[in-house]
């Protein structure tokens, strides 16, 4: 059993998408172990990417990241991680496999519908970045 992070990114929660998308995972044989739809403050945005910050598309990203509400969840399953990752697709839709989540949601490589922790290391950060103990179950 691995947990993983993945947000409907404001383009997701936009486009009344939230539940097509927690539906791609449920239906993968993942169970949600924590979820809440919250409003990201730019500096919210800035310390959850902050792995990116020097990046040309940092301050794009916290700006679009911020512009709007998400659903944070914490997924969890046998290799989530990565799983969760195949069901997502490639970052830029326009690259991404058809029948994942970004071929079929997604606008642009930052308007991209949903994250998820990229490797376990990731995921140890982000999870409680987003959740105490308390909420996972
Ligand atoms: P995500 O999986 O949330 O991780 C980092 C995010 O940065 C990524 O999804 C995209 O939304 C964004 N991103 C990655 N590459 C680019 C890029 N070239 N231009 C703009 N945004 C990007």
């Amino acid at each position: 059993m691995e947990r993983t992070l993945s947000i409907v990114k404001p383009d997701g929660t936009k486009k009344n998408v939230i539940g097509k998308v927690i539906d791609r995972f449920e239906s993968a044989g993942f169970r949600v172990a924590a979820m809440k739809k919250i409003q990201l403050s730019k500096e919210d945005a800035k310390g959850f990417y902050f792995v990116h910050r020097d990046r040309p598309f940092y301050d794009e990203l916290t700006d679009f990241m911020s512009s709007g509400p998400v659903v944070v969840m914490v997924l969890e399953g046998e290799n989530a991680i990565l799983k969760v990752r195949e069901l997502m697709g490639s970052t830029n839709p326009a690259e991404a496999a058809p029948g994942t989540i970004r071929a079929d949601f997604a606008s642009n490589v930052q308007q991209n519908t949903v994250h998820g922790s990229d490797s376990p290391e990731s995921a140890a950060i982000e999870i409680p970045y987003f959740f105490s103990s308390l909420e996972l179950c």
